[in-house]
């Protein structure tokens, strides 16, 4: 099922990640795409409110941000300058997935293949026909909000 939500500032789309941060069990893994500057890290910067988790930024040089100190552990990715898909696992893909915390990755299609399509909330955000315009589409898959280690 896809739900789209039209924001209108950096603050609405803080907002839309918030509310969907806020119906998340641990476990779940948010996929992000959209182009440069479509609000991804804004989205994130919301669902990390969420959870208790301020002061997020880009982890475009380490991949993976780690965020331990709210309700849940909030790890947030970033592949942008992924150069495959073995580098996700090789930093320890498979551990973050059972660590009982949110997932969030931006440029997600740079490594389509990790994510469980039944697990995973997408989150493709487009620019509008005006500067401030997004529109967010939410496609969630079977088990995306009840991960608790489904698998
Ligand atoms: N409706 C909106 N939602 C989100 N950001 C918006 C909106 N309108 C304008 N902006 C601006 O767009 C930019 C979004 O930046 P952000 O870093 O969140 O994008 P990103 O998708 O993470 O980019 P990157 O691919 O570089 O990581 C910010 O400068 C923000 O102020
Ligand atoms: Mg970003």
């Amino acid at each position: 099922m896809t739900t789209t939500f039209h924001t209108h500032s950096e603050l609405e789309t803080e907002a839309v990640g918030r509310g969907i941060a806020l119906k998340l069990a641990p476990g779940a893994v948010i996929a992000l795409s959209g182009e440069l500057g479509a609000g991804k890290t804004a989205f994130t910067r919301g669902a990390a409110s969420a959870l208790g988790s301020y002061n997020v930024s880009s982890p475009t040089f380490t991949i993976v941000n780690e965020y331990l100190g709210g309700t849940l552990p909030l790890f947030h990715f970033d592949f942008y300058r992924l150069s495959g898909e073995d580098e996700v696992y090789d930093i320890g893909w498979d551990d973050y997935l059972e660590r009982g915390g949110i997932i969030i990755a931006e440029w997600s299609t740079r490594a389509p293949g990790i994510f469980n399509t039944e697990d995973t909330i997408y989150v493709d955000i487009s620019i509008g026909e005006f500067s401030e315009d997004r529109v967010l589409r939410v496609t969630a898959g079977r088990n995306a909000y009840s991960r608790v280690h489904a698998d």
